[in-house]
């Protein structure tokens, strides 16, 4: 099993200077030992698009890069906006869609359903939020969108919006609810229907997809031990606290829990 943690930058750091020191810092914290391997956790940096270009030129394996978003066009007359083709093009893995601060400047189901299937055409994983109002419709809707096999290309983040930047953590066992109740959708979204179990149509399996559920708002060195029990989380979206490394270093490496419940996502 992998753990993901996605750093979120937001708006930060200032300058191109300071982006680039931060980077050389995340570098250094990073680098793979005997003692620490990070073989099955990802660090996943997201930051502005501006400072994309610095992770072209130094940074080290276990740090992939993200993208805080992408449009759902790969080109024409969008001014302001950034397509998953540009995004690829400087080794972006990852994006994050349907972040409640984006879904407050207008993003909608539709348009989130159209950026997933922007970022998969170009073989981005998308890290999808759902919590903005409504976590399970929000979920519902991309279940519905896409098949079983594009589910289990993407990662969910389940992202209260009280929590996030608030410093005021969702509770524990409220996150356990909810992603209880998120694989419980995708259960019964992808689970064959009785009548074509019956009739042999399509196989008898069932194709449920598994994809990584993570939990984000608020979440810092001081508070994340609270969530480590939580037998199906996959890791953090770490915003704030991304800006400084050697707390996502602890978060990361205190984040073990799996070992004992790895195998039981499903
Ligand atoms: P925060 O942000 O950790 O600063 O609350 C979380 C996020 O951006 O999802």
């Amino acid at each position: 099993m992998k753990y993901y943690f996605i750093c979120n930058w937001k708006m930060y750091p200032s300058s191109f200077g300071r982006a680039r020191s931060l980077l050389a810092d995340y570098n250094k914290l990073f680098v793979p030992t005997k003692k620490e391997n990070w073989i099955n956790k990802k660090i996943i940096i997201c930051p502005p698009s501006p400072f994309f270009q610095l992770f072209d030129e130094k940074r080290i394996h276990t740090i992939k890069l993200g993208s805080q978003n992408v449009f759902w066009k790969s080109t024409g007359n969008y001014t302001g906006q950034i397509s998953a083709r540009m995004a690829k093009d400087f080794g972006v893995e990852y994006a994050i869609i349907g972040h409640s601060e984006l879904r407050t400047n207008g993003d909608t189901d539709i348009l989130v359903n159209l950026k997933v299937k922007e970022a998969l055409k170009y073989y981005i994983t998308p890290i999808i939020c759902v919590g903005y109002k409504d976590y399970l419709r929000e979920t519902q809707n991309v279940l519905n969108s896409f098949s079983s096999e594009e589910v289990n290309k993407m990662i969910l983040a389940y992202e209260p919006i009280e929590a996030i930047g608030s410093n005021n953590p969702e509770n524990p066992e409220r996150v356990e609810r909810a992603i209880r109740q998120i694989k419980k959708i995708i259960y019964q979204r992808f689970r064959k229907k009785f009548f074509v179990k019956m009739f042999g149509l399509g196989g008898n399996k069932n194709n449920i997809p598994r994809p990584a559920i993570l939990y984000g708002g608020s979440v810092n060195a001081q508070n994340y031990k609270k969530f480590l029990s939580i037998p199906d989380l996959s890791g953090f979206v770490i915003g704030r606290e991304s800006l400084n490394p050697v707390n996502v270093k602890e978060i990361a490496l205190g984040f073990n829990m799996g070992e004992k419940e790895s195998n039981k996502r499903f």
